[in-house]
């Protein structure tokens, strides 16, 4: 049976080329993102071109309960997933003081914690499988969070994150 991954924000940039990459080397797909016509249609276009099993996953990862159901799946035993990419992130523009804390929140929330949350769900199955990946796309911005705002404290954390777990596994 072929390998299946979990792609975060996979309809478009870094997540669709880490798609386009995994079904390339064979994985089925698992993506999620919230539009759903541009799921179905990236899905598609990967099947056709990969011959590869693709599930659409709609789900806002800000949501808490729509993050549950990719949750879910990651953690379903029947359905293994062998790697899991956390890609999925925001940035924002303007000044920390200047911009809306819902608009915060939302950051955090993509950026951090369901990272957090999906990473969890994931580990529960792969470390007794004894097999897995699990990826974190933060970014460079991370090693200079002086420079880009809450951003890039985010991206510092996804990076801190990702070694930490990687230190325990
Ligand atoms: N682009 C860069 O230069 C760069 C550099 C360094 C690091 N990164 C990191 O790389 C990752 C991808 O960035 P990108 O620029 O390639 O992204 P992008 O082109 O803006 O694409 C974002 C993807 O995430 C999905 N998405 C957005 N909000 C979501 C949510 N709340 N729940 C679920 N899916 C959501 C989008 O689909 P929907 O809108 O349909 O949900 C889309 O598939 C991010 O973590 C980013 O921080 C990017």
């Amino acid at each position: 049976m072929p390998p299946t991954a979990l792609v975060t924000g996979s309809t478009a940039g870094i997540g669709a080329a880490f798609a386009r990459a995994l079904a390339a080397e064979g994985h089925d797909l698992v993506l999620v993102a919230r539009d759903v016509t541009r799921l179905e249609s990236v899905a598609a276009a990967l099947r056709e071109r990969h011959r590869v099993e693709v599930e659409v996953l709609p789900a806002d990862l800000t949501d808490r309960a729509q993050s549950r159901l990719v949750e879910e799946r990651l953690a379903d035993p029947a359905r293994p997933v062998d790697v899991l990419v956390n890609n999925a992130g925001i940035g924002l523009k303007g000044r920390f003081w200047e911009t809306e804390l819902a608009d915060q929140e939302r950051l955090l929330e993509l950026n951090c914690a369901a990272v957090m949350r999906l990473t969890h769900a994931a580990l529960r199955g792969m470390v007794p499988r004894g097999t897995g990946d699990v990826i974190v796309v933060s970014s460079t911005a991370g090693y200079a969070p002086g420079s880009r705002g809450p951003y890039a404290a985010t991206k510092a954390w996804a990076t801190a994150f990702a070694e930490a777990i990687s230190g325990q596994v």
